[in-house]
This record gives C-alpha cells, structure tokens and sequence, in this order.
C-alpha cells in the first residue's frame, strides 16, 4: 500500500489521495481516500502526538468478525493516521501498538498481532523511507517474536537517517516498567559517580547535595524510552484515545504531565483523517499554560 503524500504534495500543502487502495478493491481504504482533506492550513500544530488506538476488538465485534479482522482494520487506520501526520509536518507520532499487559491476551490474538506487524513492515516500508519517516521502536520489544524483531530492525536501519516524521512504534510498552528501569539506570550512574567523587554514604549533607544535582528531572527524562535512547523526544502535547474510554492505561505516564487530552468515540478502525483534523482543530484553540499564567 502506497503513502499518499510525496514530499512536494506535503510543500504545498495539498492532501492526496490514493488510488491504489482504490485499485486493490480495498473498501474500507478506499473510502477514506475519497475524501480530499485535510489541509493543515493555519492550524496551530502540536509537535508530538501519541495515539492509544483503541477498540479494534469492538470494532470487530459489532460487525462479527473475528478479534484479528479488527487489528487488521486498525492497521490500516494506523497507516492513515502516520500518513495524514506526515503530510501535515508533525514531528513526532507516538502509536501505543503493544502493551506490556496484551501478552495476557490468547495466543491466537497475540500472535495474530505481529504477523501484522510483519505485514505492515513489508507493504509500507518503501513508501514510508520514501516519505522520509524515521521509524523508532519504543519498549522492551526484543522480547517480541523473532520474525517480528528482525523485520522491525531492517526498519529502523533503513529510516534511521530519515528526517521527516518520527513514527514511535510503542511495542511491548509499559510506562511503570519505563520508570523503574530509568530509575534504575539513574541509581546506577549515581553510585558511579559518588564513588569517582570519593563520597562517603556517611557524609549525610554531602550525600545529599550531589544527588540533588545528578539526580533532576532532566537527567531522569533522558533514562526513559524517549530520552537520549530516541533523541530525546520532547513531551506529547496531545495524547488521543478513540473508542471512548478515557484514561491513559500505564502509556507515557511521566512524559504526559502537562499534555492535552483528546479522547473521541470513534473505534480506532474508524480513525480516518477527517477525525484527525477535527481534533487538531480543537487543539489549535486551546490554552496551553503549563501552570503558570497569562
Ligand atoms: C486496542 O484495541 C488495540 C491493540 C491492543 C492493538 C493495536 C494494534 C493495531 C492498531 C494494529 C497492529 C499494528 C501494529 C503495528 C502491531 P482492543 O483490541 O483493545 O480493542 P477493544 O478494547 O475494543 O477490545
């Protein structure tokens, strides 16, 4: 499947449409393409914006199909949303795509999900290196299926010098798992460096003093999936949710401290661009004090 905006469509700000989708038969794609929209026109644009697609499995439900048709479906919404993301010079997209806690899920669903995966790296990766798309895993996605792994670090090493859209796969991603593990890493550099200095653990105020200043907001910002590991992603300034369930189940809990919320009834299948440029719409018009004041 082909991405719709080529650079110079993005320059000029035009939204494209795909006629391949058309070509293939594939309705549920192709109806979205019918559409011309959405310029980005004079929108205020967030930088970073991370997704929680949710409710392929109602989607599927509702249309008794099985639970893989609605992954299959939120595949294709997924690869819409990075599409119009890029055209519309965002510079960061986060998609929550495996949790740590989905392994719970059956076998047959888990496994159905990076069989997608491999999917989706094979139809897109051309149109997404061509569209200039550095792709960026986050997670402890080693612990994902080997064909899965290995499809997905030929992905990142071909769109590692890329320089348009970050498309941030969260994979296997749990947010407290993130935090303890950038705790532990702190902890650990900390220790180094009080022994370099040659601090005694007894030595209370000098103790204290050091760790104040290694330890900070910034330096545990940059342990984390989206610190120095990814370039130091700047903070989601809008995290969407879609199927209406409105809360954040354990993604981007440190990063999303003074982020904007949007959360729409829509189930991720149905995620198509115009909802997108709805809730972008909405976001331009916020006022985003980050707790100080006009
Ligand atoms: C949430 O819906 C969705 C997921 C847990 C998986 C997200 C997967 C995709 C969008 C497609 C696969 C793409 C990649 C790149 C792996 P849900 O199943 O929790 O829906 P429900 O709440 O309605 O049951």
């Amino acid at each position: 499947m082909e991405f719709s905006g080529n650079k110079t469509d993005t320059a000029q700000g035009k939204s494209s449409l795909n006629t391949s989708a058309e070509a293939s038969g594939d309705i549920t794609t192709s109806k979205r393409f019918q559409i011309p929209c959405c310029d980005s026109g004079d929108l205020k644009m967030p930088t970073h914006v991370a997704i929680i697609m949710d409710g392929n499995g109602r989607w599927a439900k509702k249309r008794s199909l099985p639970r893989l048709a609605g992954h299959n479906a939120g595949m294709k919404a997924m690869i819409e949303a990075t599409r119009a993301a890029s055209d519309w010079g965002i510079k960061y997209l986060t998609v929550y795509a495996f949790s740590t806690e989905n392994w719970k899920r059956s076998q047959e669903e888990v496994g159905g999900i990076f069989k997608l995966l491999i999917k989706y790296v094979e139809s897109e990766l051309r149109e997404l290196h061509r569209n200039n798309v550095k792709v960026n895993v986050m997670g402890d996605y080693e612990k994902i299926p080997a064909a899965a792994l290995v499809k997905l670090k030929e992905t990142i090493e071909t769109t590692s010098n890329n320089t348009g859209l970050n498309l941030n796969i969260a994979l296997n991603y749990g947010s407290r798992a993130e935090i303890i593990r950038g705790i532990r890493s702190l902890v650990q550099k900390s220790l180094q460096e009080l022994r370099e200095l040659e601090i005694s653990e007894k030595n209370d105020s000098e103790l204290k003093a050091r760790l104040e200043e290694i330890i900070t907001e910034g330096s545990f910002s940059r342990e984390l999936y989206t610190g120095d590991e990814l370039g130091n992603i700047p903070d989601p300034d809008l995290i969407i949710r879609t199927s209406g369930e409105e809360r954040l189940s354990n993604f981007l809990l440190w990063q999303a401290a003074y982020s904007e919320f949007a959360f729409t009834p829509v189930m991720w299948p149905e995620f198509t661009r115009e909802e997108f440029k709805k809730i972008l719409d909405d976001y331009s018009n916020r006022d985003r004090r980050f707790g100080g004041r006009k």
